[in-house]
């Protein structure tokens, strides 16, 4: 019981003194951007952009002016590594009928907000 109880302890201790803040566990480099693009015209927009950390964005917006939607009708997705190393990757529709993102992947993902 002794035994059991010396090793959580130290277990315990070992977690305690492991780096709380993980910007000081290692230095890291800069983060460089490796790729940007973007246009722009009156019937709509892209942009994408990708950086060494393994975030990236890309998006797409057309302007529609038809019966079914005036407005913008956006498509894109983000991708970056959380803080616990977990790839988390979204990718999204924003139109007419709002803000939908239609796939993720990774565990860790925020709650979608609940509907009305
Ligand atoms: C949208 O379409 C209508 C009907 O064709 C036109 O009158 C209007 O000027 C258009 N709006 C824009 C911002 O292009």
């Amino acid at each position: 019981m002794m035994k059991i109880t010396l090793c959580a302890l130290a277990a315990f201790a070992l977690v305690c003194a492991l780096p709380q803040d993980p910007s000081q566990a290692q230095a890291q480099p800069p983060v460089q951007i490796v790729k940007q693009d973007s246009e722009v015209d009156v019937n709509g927009y892209n942009f994408e952009f990708e950086t060494s950390d393994g975030t990236s964005r890309q998006e797409q917006g057309e302007y529609k002016n038809d019966t079914d939607q005036q407005g913008l009708s956006v498509k894109g997705s983000y991708k970056y590594v959380a803080p616990d190393g977990q790839q988390i990757s979204v990718t999204f529709v924003a139109d007419k009928n709002g803000y939908q993102p239609s796939e993720s992947t990774g565990d860790n993902q925020p709650a979608a907000p609940a509907q009305a």
